[in-house]
């Protein structure tokens, strides 16, 4: 029976979904931060639950053939990365090992499922086109940069290794003219001062949209600030003020004003063109995300006379890329100006054979299908808690000859696929991909047929 501040040395077997290395000592599993597999390591157990037990790591004993010094200089504290003191071949598999462990853990059927290993990056570094980074004050210093490990307070850094590098200088412009223009952090306790967080999106020719969220509409120099960044960082196409007057830790508010520019900026996935507002979703690692929709499209398949439902499409994207292969193609996403952003982008690439609805998957789907529209081949694309009961129940009912389903999480993907298999699907192939280098998310489309 383990005890509280007991010490002892495991031997680190796995790794879950939120990095922490795994151990098991007399049959309790034990969580351990900063331990990967293959560890072996002296701990000390810190909290004890009914089936598990957390341990604090005291020091490496053996370490991992796996484990490397991390590449970052702020790994310790930024909460960004999670995976850095593992090598990025030894990411990969664990990756794939987790979509594998969670399809069994839900009982899906494994066998004859060709389940690929994990495309990486040749460089994974530098390929984030979204940063959100906090501002505040410490040591009477101005600090901008992501939250520490578990708490919502700003780590000081002066670059990314995942961002571009200029978005490094930028944010080092943003802080030299916050000083110049006497711009005060906003604080949460106080509901002080004025600039909460800088959010920077780029695309790949390096075009920057900066959205400085304030706490309020009206601040002193906002016409100096902005001539200053677009004086002294040309690659700032647009600049948007956001609003966030609320007493929330969410980024960004609902209030827009373009201070700067078009209010977009524009990125390119294959051939097509994709507009990209400050609040639209747009899958974050750009080069992998090509392999990503290329994967989803090989996999549905799709024929001339096919119908598809896009179900999560946010602004369109993979869609607009079914298109060139489908009859016609029904995208549904509940945010309403992705929605708009769609329908943009479908007469940007002239694109006619398409129909976005603004709304609850869970809604438009059974009512598209009430309405005699089905679908041959579906596609799904949901956020992390996975599809909901009413999207699947449809899609079983309506029984597409396909189902793609692209995941950003292992355990809500298990589920659903037990439930699609219940509605006479078998799973065929799976192959996860790499979006998030040196975090544990892990990205993987699968493909289901009818049995
Ligand atoms: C993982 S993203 C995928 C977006 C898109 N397929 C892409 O690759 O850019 C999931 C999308 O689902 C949308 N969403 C979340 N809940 C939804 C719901 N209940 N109904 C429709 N869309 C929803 C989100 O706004 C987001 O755009």
């Amino acid at each position: 029976m383990l005890t509280t501040r007991q010490t002892l040395s495991v031997k680190i077997i796995d790794l879950n979904y939120l990095g922490q290395g795994v151990a098991k000592e007399e049959g309790m599993i034990i969580f351990i931060d900063g331990a990967i597999p293959g560890d072996f390591a002296e701990i000390k157990i810190i909290e004890q639950k009914k089936k598990f037990a957390v341990g604090k790591l005291i020091k490496i004993i053996t370490p991992s053939a796996d484990r490397i010094n991390p590449p970052c200089e702020y790994y310790d504290d930024c909460g960004g990365c999670q995976m850095m003191h593992m090598s990025y071949d030894a990411q990969l598999m664990c990756k794939k090992d987790r979509v594998i462990n969670e399809l069994k853990r839900a009982s899906v059927n494994t066998e004859d499922v060709l389940i690929n290993d994990t495309i990486g990056m040749n460089t994974p570094f530098n390929y984030r086109n979204k940063t959100t980074f906090s501002v505040s004050r410490k040591n009477n210093e101005i600090i901008i940069g992501p939250y520490e490990q578990g708490t919502y307070n700003t780590v000081d850094i002066n670059n990314c290794m995942l961002q571009s590098n200029y978005a490094d200088n930028v944010i080092a412009l943003f802080k030299k003219l916050m000083k110049k223009y006497k711009l005060e952090p906003y604080d949460k306790n106080s509901g002080k001062g004025i600039i909460r967080n800088i959010v920077l999106r780029s695309n790949r020719q390096n075009d920057l949209m900066l959205i400085i969220v304030t706490a309020k509409e009206e601040f002193p120099n906002k016409d100096n600030l902005v001539n200053d960044l677009k004086s002294n960082a040309k690659e700032i196409k647009t600049i948007v003020q956001n609003i966030n007057d609320k007493k929330t830790n969410l980024a960004m508010g609902h209030k827009n004003i373009t201070l700067h520019g078009k209010g977009t900026i524009e990125d390119y996935i294959g051939e097509l063109k994709f507009a990209i507002s400050p609040e639209t979703f747009f899958q974050i690692n750009p080069q992998q995300t090509e392999i990503l929709y290329k994967t989803a499209i090989n996999y549905a398949d799709l024929i001339k006379d096919d119908i598809c439902f896009d179900i999560y499409c946010g602004i369109g994207t993979i869609s607009l890329m079914a298109a060139k292969y489908a009859k016609k193609v029904y995208g549904v996403e509940i945010v309403e100006q992705s929605i708009i952003n769609a329908k943009e982008n479908a007469v940007i690439n002239n694109i006619s054979n398409t129909e976005f609805y603004a709304g609850k998957a869970e809604e438009i789907i059974p009512h598209l299908y009430k309405n005699n529209i089905k679908a041959d081949v579906v596609i799904v694309d949901p956020p992390r808690k996975g599809c909901e009961k009413e999207v699947i129940d449809t899609i079983n009912d309506m029984q597409p000859k396909k189902i793609v389903y692209i995941s950003c999480n292992p355990s809500t993907l298990a589920r659903d696929i037990k439930l699609l298999e219940a509605g006479g699907y078998k799973l065929k192939k799976v192959q996860p991909i790499d979006q998030f280098p040196w975090s544990v998310h892990t990205e993987c489309v699968c493909l289901l047929e009818k049995k």
